[in-house]
């Protein structure tokens, strides 16, 4: 057993894939292969002082390099150390972020046709891989946190009875944690779902560290998953589109689901970014907990000193909470009054060179993470404390964080892919109700939709979509980013 635990070890400091990149550059070779910058020696001038330590890694499939779509080599060794690393049976890398994950997952639990069971507030790549597969969705709506007014994860007795009422589903799909950092208990939920012989896919994007410090809670592979989908570049130390594709059991095509990814994944994949996989992953066995032991008890105290306002609120899990877990590295700063919106304190925190993840009317997250410093959080602590007399009008609004909360449930009356291959035409907002939405209404962030294609527009929608337009949000998936026109179908409108 010790010598089993000292040779994970042994094997987890090892990074094969950066080794055989900076062995090859230290070879000081002669590149004739794409691409052009030939490792770094042609490169405009502005951009190589802060390009230029990283451009003679960006190789290509050379000797010794092997190929993402064919790993035999380094690759192959990166991806079996990091399977190692996160609990999976097969790791893969994304260059593509998430979103090709999430695409590859669909693809392969779905032929055309075919149902599969989703959580109602997933990230838009969810649904593009279900259009894209043009699978039929049955959607399930979140429990609704009524502290902060976020759609939050699925009930298990939702799930349990949709499945039994769709017993043709071909699996499952989740999103765990939220974007806010709120999750559920996956091992129950992982158990239910197996019973009816599906499998569990979950949109892990937002928790590539759990599981790696007992404060955090267990990762999806832990839990019993049968696929996790992780954006190591988000909450660990990925660069940006760098992601993880984890598997186990026997439930999903394996084979079918390598070949999906190879045909949405790009033939050129960056090595600078598949290597910082490997060094991501390296990062977290070795520094992650010590790193993590550092930071969690600031972000506590600021809890602690948080909890003192009266205008600003911090989700924490409780008795009557409908979430189970939370990440202690998001932090949701909440108001309770209406004296401040989000983009407005979003503001004020910039101007003080903090920037924060996402703002949204009634909030502002902020992810913090293990290359968070004490001085960071320090200063987000001066800022609200200074601005506390102005927001502290005593106007409780428990209610007011999350506008996007509980705006799930609309008729589904017809199938998304029918919708958005339909024609369509466009009508101003204000006029759409009662018609079928022909596009995705994406308020962005956080990217989840609002209005799927197939879905009936209704009061509560257009009310919505008005007051997230008023507050400057920004849309995504719609003809006209301004929305003040809607993209309708044609000819199934009841109005
Ligand atoms: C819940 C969720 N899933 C998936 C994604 C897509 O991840 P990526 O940006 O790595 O493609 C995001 C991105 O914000 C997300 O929030």
């Amino acid at each position: 057993m010790l010598q089993n635990h000292h040779s994970f070890w042994e094997r987890q400091k090892r990074v094969p894939l950066f080794e055989a990149l900076t062995r090859h550059a230290m070879r000081d070779p002669h590149p004739f292969h794409v691409p052009g910058h030939k490792m770094g020696r042609s490169f405009d001038r502005g951009g190589r002082e802060w390009y230029g330590p990283i451009l003679p890694l960006d190789l290509t499939e050379l000797s010794g390099l092997d190929d993402l779509h064919q790993p035999e080599g380094a690759i192959r060794e990166a991806q079996a150390l990091a399977a190692e690393a996160y609990g999976a049976e097969e790791t893969r890398f994304l260059v593509g972020g998430s979103t090709a994950g999430n695409i590859a997952l669909i693809l392969t639990a779905c032929k055309p046709g075919e149902k599969i069971i989703v959580q109602r507030n997933c990230h838009k790549s969810v649904y593009n891989g279900i259009l894209l597969a043009r699978a039929k969705p049955v959607f399930v709506v979140p429990a609704v946190d009524p502290v902060t007014g976020a759609a939050v994860g699925l009930r298990r007795e939702d799930v349990e009875r949709t499945l039994m009422e769709h017993p043709d589903a071909k699996a499952v799909f989740i999103t765990n944690p939220t974007y806010y950092g709120m999750g559920i208990d996956l091992k129950k939920l992982v158990s239910i779902v197996h019973r009816f012989g599906v499998p569990l896919l979950v949109d892990e994007a937002h928790g590539s560290h759990y599981g790696f410090h007992p404060d955090l809670p267990a990762s999806a592979m832990q839990s019993g998953a049968d696929a996790a989908v992780q954006s190591t570049h988000k909450m660990s130390t990925a660069m940006t589109m760098s992601s993880m594709l984890h598997v186990q059991g026997n439930r999903l095509n394996r084979d079918r689901l390598f070949r999906i990814l190879a045909m949405i994944q790009s033939s050129s994949p960056s090595y600078p970014l598949m290597a910082s996989l490997d060094l991501a992953r390296r990062h977290m066995v070795v520094a992650g907990r010590k790193e993590m032991d550092q930071v969690l008890p600031c972000l506590q105290q600021f809890r602690e000193r948080v909890s003192t306002l009266s205008w600003v609120t911090l989700p924490a899990v409780t008795e009557e909470s409908v979430y189970a877990t939370l990440d202690p590295f998001k932090l949701m700063l909440c108001f309770r009054t209406r004296a401040i919106t989000g983009f407005q304190l979003q503001g004020e925190l910039e101007a003080q060179g903090i920037f924060p993840e996402l703002a949204e009317l009634g909030h502002v997250l902020l992810a913090a993470s293990t290359g968070t410093l004490a001085e960071d959080v320090e200063l987000v602590w001066n800022t609200l404390h200074a601005r506390s007399p102005l927001y502290d009008d005593g106007a409780k609004n428990a209610s007011a964080a999350g506008m996007l909360a509980s705006h799930f449930t609309r008729e589904q009356a017809m199938p998304m892919y029918e919708a958005a291959d339909a024609d369509a035409q466009s009508v101003p907002l204000s006029e759409a109700i009662g018609a079928v939405a022909a596009e995705m209404v994406i308020p962005y962030p956080p990217g989840i939709p609002l209005l799927v294609p197939g879905e009936r527009i209704d009061q509560q929608a257009i009310s919505l979509l008005q007051k997230l337009k008023e507050s400057g949000t920004r849309f995504h998936g719609v003809k006209d980013p301004q929305l003040n026109e809607i993209q309708i179908v044609l000819g199934r409108n009841r109005w």
